[in-house]
């Protein structure tokens, strides 16, 4: 078991790199357009990116999404990753912890991010399923959560939702029943706030109204359109030999709520929760698109993931022009500040508009375009 957890994690990433896990979605980013101002009245220099989260002030509204740790080999990726999150002040998370919880041995390949980066936001994470008993383990208890926690120095708890990555892996846990009431119990007693994770299947309308019940203090709202968990199962279940939960891999690669379709639902449902939108961001542009539809902070995994694979030289190349590409859109919709453009209008159109508008949320839609123009905000 120890060693199948070690295994996994250095599987992962391979397959990641190696691999093509994307599952892009017809509702995407390309759906959200942002109303261009011809005269900005924005320096380019003098845009906040700045954003509160938890509590704490990041530089950019950008989190180093939760990738990995557990095995020697990927501890560098971590130690690349922290160097960022230090550098320009973003939130960053590591990896499922329970590999360290069940060696703690392990602990160094995800304590190296806090050794590294000794003031960032970092966020520790543990998953659902292994919150509630399966066949194979007993239920981490809040004690565990704790631990994970101190291991990195957390200022806060990511718990990934991965139901669907589960059924996809050959030795997956397939038991749900109780995760909700355990995640209460976790939110209420770990001591830092708690962020519910989706990993790819996204988070609607009637699930965000139940994690907000429970007490998160976050949503990552974690949708299609981007890495896809159950493609990456799918290979390492072909690997072994495992035809029919390859098939399950496949068939479902696509499956879930598409990103922004997730942000948009998931505010609704708990107006106020600081929103994470990761799933398929790829540009600073998707970025812009996030923070109109009520993003609070943008989430990327593997954009990420391949350029620490490289070289620290790397991410910077990377989140400089992503940062860039996110100022232009920031200038050309007249936003000086991120709260700024949370308010920009933004009309959504195609498979967005028609999920969106099917589930009854027409006059958010007619809302979000109408922005401002009723009583337009001078010109900054
Ligand atoms: C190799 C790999 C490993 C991952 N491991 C975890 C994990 O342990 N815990 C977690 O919450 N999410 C995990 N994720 C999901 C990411 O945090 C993120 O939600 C996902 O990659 C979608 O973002 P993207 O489309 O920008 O890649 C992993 C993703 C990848 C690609």
């Amino acid at each position: 078991m120890t060693d199948e957890v070690k295994q996994r994690k250095i599987e992962h990433v391979a397959i990641a790199l190696e691999h093509d896990i994307a599952e892009p979605q017809q509702a995407s980013w390309a759906d959200v357009r942002l109303v261009h101002r011809a005269l900005p009245e924005v320096d380019l220099d003098e845009i906040d990116t700045s954003v509160e989260f938890l509590g704490a002030r990041l530089r950019y509204p950008i989190f180093i999404s939760s990738l990995t740790g557990g095995h020697p080999d990927v501890a560098a990726i971590n130690a690349r990753l922290a160097t960022i999150a230090g550098e320009y002040g973003l939130a960053m998370g590591v990896g499922s912890q329970r590999a360290a919880l069940v060696t703690p041995a392990l602990e160094e390949t995800y304590s190296i991010v806090r050794a590294t980066a000794s003031s960032a936001l970092l966020i520790a994470n543990v998953g659902a399923p292994q919150l509630i008993e399966q066949q194979r383990h007993p239920a981490f208890t809040v004690e565990d959560a704790r631990r994970a926690v101190a291991m990195i120095g957390a200022r806060a708890l990511a718990i990934h939702l991965n139901y669907l990555q589960e059924a996809a892996q050959p030795e997956g846990d397939r038991r749900a029943r109780g995760s909700l009431a355990a995640l209460r119990v976790i939110a209420a007693e770990v001591g830092v706030p708690v962020i519910a994770k989706e990993t790819g299947a996204g988070i609607g309308y009637e699930q965000a109204l139940a994690l907000n019940a429970a007490g998160v203090s976050a949503i990552d709202v974690g949708g299609a359109g981007g890495s896809s968990m159950a493609a990456m199962e799918s290979v390492r279940a072909q690997s072994r030999g495992d035809g029919r939960t390859a098939q399950i891999g496949q068939l479902f690669r696509g499956w879930g709520i598409a990103t922004p379709i997730a942000v948009v639902e998931t505010r609704l449902a708990a107006p106020g929760l600081p929103i994470i939108s990761t799933g398929g961001v790829r540009s600073g542009l998707d970025a812009a698109r996030a923070l109109a539809l009520g993003a609070t902070l943008i989430g990327m995994g593997f954009p990420f993931l391949k350029a620490a694979s490289e070289s620290v030289e790397a991410v910077r190349e990377f989140l400089d022009q992503f940062l860039t590409e996110l100022r232009v859109a920031m200038q050309l919709t007249g936003a000086p500040s991120i709260a700024a453009m949370q308010q920009r209008p933004a009309v959504v159109t195609g498979q967005t508009r028609e999920w969106l508008a099917a589930r009854g949320f027409e006059d958010e839609l007619r809302s979000m375009a109408q922005r401002g123009m009723r009583n337009p905000p001078p010109n900054q």
